[in-house]
């Protein structure tokens, strides 16, 4: 049984296969849209979503498949005190597959291991975020044409941020990858991605806490959220909430190739001016979330289209 529950569950040739897959899909969606008939996705969402929630059910309407699900804790048994265990050993009598999204780290691992349908992990609080990844890696892919040999700069709550916890994890497979962490004092990578990841692969980083330090050597900058409900103290959150804020004039610092990505929900650290700029990505990002996750459901269940 195949889940993916961090991005190093696929090996690179595997990430490599299914990277290939969705840009076949988005070629050709024609020749997938009848891949899942008769199978069913399931989405089990205890934390607010709109883009991972919706680009799963998305994915699987375009294959031809069904969707169930709750999108609150509140709405399901959870409420009544049931675990994620019992939760899927119920849900895999409805579906063939699952995606889940919880607040407590590691809460897709505990669950994958009853499970006898594939996990998604849609996000487990603040650690990891797999799936974005896959969206980021294709989203690189597809407007560099490569995902080695770059400068990327990671921008914002790194200490909370599980997609860039995810996104690390997976480039510094690649040769040639130098990250520059851009964040406040307070909100540096934790010793997990920096001494677990990072070094251990040799990768080489900086840490700096300008944005404007960082970007004319950047090839992607991937901007994101403070992650205000993560935060134990309120007064903590209002301090560094607006510590950047990406606009028109820092944009002119930046390479003319050097994209901007965002896992979105954006919140005030890119300005709206930013949009119109052709090297903004993050909505392009969201549309290729959305093959991503098919070529994910066809490669768990294991379908094969010619
Ligand atoms: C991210 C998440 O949930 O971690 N959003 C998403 O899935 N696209 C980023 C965020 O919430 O800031």
């Amino acid at each position: 049984m195949r889940h993916l529950i961090s991005p190093l569950d696929l090996t690179t040739d595997e990430l490599k296969n299914l990277l290939q897959l969705a840009q076949e899909i988005e070629r050709n969606p024609d020749k997938f849209k009848h891949a899942c008939d008769g199978k069913t996705l399931a989405t089990l969402f205890y934390e607010p979503s709109t883009r991972t929630r919706l680009s799963h059910e998305a994915a699987m309407l375009n294959l031809g498949g069904n969707i169930m699900g709750f999108s609150s804790a509140d709405s399901s048994s959870a409420a009544k005190g049931e675990s994620v265990s019992d939760t899927i050993q119920t849900i895999a009598c409805y579906a063939d597959i699952a995606a889940m999204r919880h607040p407590k780290e590691g809460s897709s691992y505990v669950a994958s291991r009853k499970s006898p349908i594939p996990i998604i992990n849609a996000g487990d609080g603040g650690h990891q975020h797999p799936t974005q990844t896959l969206t980021d890696l294709l989203t690189i892919l597809n407007l560099k044409g490569r995902l080695d040999n770059m400068t990327i700069g990671v921008c914002g709550d790194l200490k909370f941020g599980r997609t860039v916890h995810s996104l690390i994890n997976a480039m510094v497979r690649y040769t040639g990858i130098k990250f520059v962490l851009i964040s406040p004092e307070e909100l540096r990578i934790p010793s997990y991605v920096r001494e677990d990841v990072l070094d251990k692969n040799n990768t080489p980083y900086e840490e700096v806490v300008r944005l404007e330090d960082a970007l004319p050597k950047l090839d992607i900058l991937y901007m994101t959220r403070v992650q205000k409900e993560r935060f134990f103290n309120e007064e903590e959150y209002l301090r560094m909430k607006d510590f950047y804020v990406l606009n028109k004039e820092k944009m002119k610092l930046a390479k003319d190739d050097m994209y901007v990505l965002h896992p979105l929900p954006r919140v005030n650290e890119i300005s709206v001016e930013v949009d119109e700029d052709p090297r903004a990505a993050y909505f392009r990002q969201v549309q290729y979330g959305v093959y991503v996750r098919m070529a994910l459901i066809l490669t768990l269940l294991d379908i094969h289209v010619d």
